[in-house]
């Protein structure tokens, strides 16, 4: 006998669609039908719980998401808010919870090359935690000098940025539907928050227009925040940002931790950030060693670039000066000086050096175990990130951080934000060469006034202090371009200094 079963049977109808007799044999099947009807409401009955179960789940994911929103674009009301004081010694910042008064949205567009929209990206983490207000995760700048469209996820890990400082500041990587649609309609109000300002800067002049206009947008992130006269927690909270928030990507992480381990298995490694690249020389005028049609081709570069506004350099006086980058031939008498030793490895962190291997030979010649990424890795693990120069700036940077010895040749932010960094993971060694002093004393040493051991020790005591051991940060109040940078050496964070000086 063959059954047809119908739908309708699980309502409660017929479960079978012929209609059978009242035969023994019929009983004997009737039997059987009924073990069949026990079964399958078993059966049911453990369905309908499941269906239960899953639609309670559903119900709780909707309630939270409910939640989350109404968290997230909770705004107070302006006028109910009490006019708060500012004490720049207040008391150590209450954790964020998920529940502060949030009093707007800030979105950022940051300015610049990698480590200069690192420090600034930190900056504004620390302002929008001063301000409780939520920030956008930033938007990196696309338009620099560098040329690269990576964006922020492209370049850091932002789940790990975004639930590091969870407790602290409240991070979205877009603004919500609400403010979005708001600033669609009306406009989004941008300003570049003026240069090196100080809290009282944020609290009175930026956080009205917060509130005001309930989304704000700081078109510079660089230097947007002074070195020195900030509350210590908002020191506290720039350093947090930058080293426990930032971290790179997983690939970028992987490669450089791989560029690691390859230097560490061969012996010890010096990072020279040799900044002897063409765009460096064209902006800063600076042409030590370069040839006429050198000189022609970097000049002819710098007046191409309306933004460059220094036009007419006098490369001489400005090396005199120390504010030019040492060219390959000078670090190789400073490193050579200092008696680092000849065998060991010198791994390049730069772009091309302006000039090529001609430029290189002198500086190999002293240390023959020049190293770079290129060389240390096969061509297909670097073709991810070859397009994408603030990528293989970051790979650079994880080997800068590793290295036994950090020698940047020219003080810009690469320099400052790895120096500070090295300190903050235990006063690793940086050799701050000091520019205006070497080339003076390579002068005379070529000139032939000193001789190879006076030029050397001149070299070692002027070097005696510049090392990365703890130093207080330097102040000049009125000049934050010539203090040292709060990332250069981000002090409150530090381990006090103690009285004894550290052993070179
Ligand atoms: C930020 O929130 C804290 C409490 O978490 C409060 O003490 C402080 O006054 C608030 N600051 C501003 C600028 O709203
Ligand atoms: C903040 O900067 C302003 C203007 O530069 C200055 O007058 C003020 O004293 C500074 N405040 C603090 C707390 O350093
Ligand atoms: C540049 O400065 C040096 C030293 O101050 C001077 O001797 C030289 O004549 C200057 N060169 C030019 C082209 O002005
Ligand atoms: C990188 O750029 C070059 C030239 O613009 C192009 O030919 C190449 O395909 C690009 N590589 C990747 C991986 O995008």
């Amino acid at each position: 006998m063959h059954l047809q079963w119908r739908p309708v049977a699980l309502f409660g109808g017929s479960i079978y669609s012929h209609t059978p007799g009242q035969s023994p044999k019929n009983q004997q099947w009737h039997h059987r039908y009924m073990r069949a009807i026990v079964h399958l409401a078993v059966c049911m009955s453990k369905l309908y719980l499941s269906f239960l179960t899953v639609i309670t789940f559903l119900l709780c994911i909707k309630i939270f998401k409910t939640y989350v929103l109404i968290v997230n674009t909770h705004v107070v009301d302006h006028h109910q808010q009490q006019h708060h004081h500012i004490s720049s010694s207040s008391s150590s910042p209450s954790h964020f919870q998920g529940d502060y008064v949030n009093n707007g949205f800030l979105m950022v567009s940051s300015n610049g090359g990698l480590n200069q929209m690192r420090a600034g990206i930190c900056d504004m983490v620390a302002i929008a935690r001063f301000l409780n207000v939520t920030l956008i995760v930033p938007e990196l700048d696309k338009t620099s000098f560098w040329n690269d469209r990576s964006q922020f996820e492209d370049i850091f890990d932002v789940d790990h940025f975004i639930a590091s400082l969870s407790d602290e500041v409240r991070i979205l990587k877009v603004l919500p539907q609400k403010q979005r649609r708001r600033i669609e309609m009306a406009s989004l109000y941008s300003m570049p928050p003026a240069s090196w300002s100080n809290m009282t800067f944020y609290y009175n002049r930026v956080l009205p227009q917060i509130k005001k206009y309930e989304v704000l947008h700081f078109t510079k992130t660089d230097t947007r925040l002074a070195n020195n006269g900030i509350p210590v927690e908002v020191q506290k909270m720039r350093c947090k940002a930058n080293y426990e928030a930032l971290r790179f990507t997983p690939p970028i992480e992987e490669l450089g931790k791989k560029i690691v381990r390859i230097l560490r298995e061969r012996g010890p490694f010096l990072v020279l950030h040799l900044r002897y690249e063409m765009d460096m020389l064209a902006f800063s005028g600076c042409t030590e060693g370069c040839d006429d049609k050198e000189i022609e081709e970097l000049t002819n570069m710098r007046y191409a670039y309306p933004w460059w506004k220094e036009k007419v350099i006098n490369s001489t006086q400005k090396r005199k000066s120390g504010k030019c980058p040492l060219t390959p031939e000078e670090t190789a008498l400073a490193l050579r000086a200092l008696d680092i030793d000849p065998s060991i490895q010198v791994y390049i962190a730069a772009g091309d050096i302006y000039g090529g291997e001609r430029r290189m030979a002198s500086l190999r010649l002293a240390f023959p175990h020049i190293v770079k990424k290129e060389t240390l890795l096969e061509a297909s693990d670097l073709e991810p990130f070859r397009n994408h120069s603030n990528q293989m700036a970051a790979l650079d940077y994880i080997v800068s951080l590793e290295s036994d010895i950090f020698a940047p040749t020219y003080g810009g932010n690469m320099a400052r934000v790895v120096e500070g960094h090295r300190r903050y993971l235990g006063f690793r060694t940086t050799i701050r060469l000091d520019r205006m002093l070497l080339v003076n004393l390579i002068d005379q040493y070529k000139k032939g006034r000193l001789s190879w051991d006076e030029f050397s020790q001149a070299v070692k005591t002027g070097h005696a202090d510049r090392m990365g051991s703890p130093t207080q940060r330097l102040e000049i109040p009125g000049k934050p371009k010539e203090e040292e940078y709060f990332y250069n050496n981000p002090q409150e964070c530090l381990p006090p200094i103690s009285t004894k000086p550290k052993r070179l």
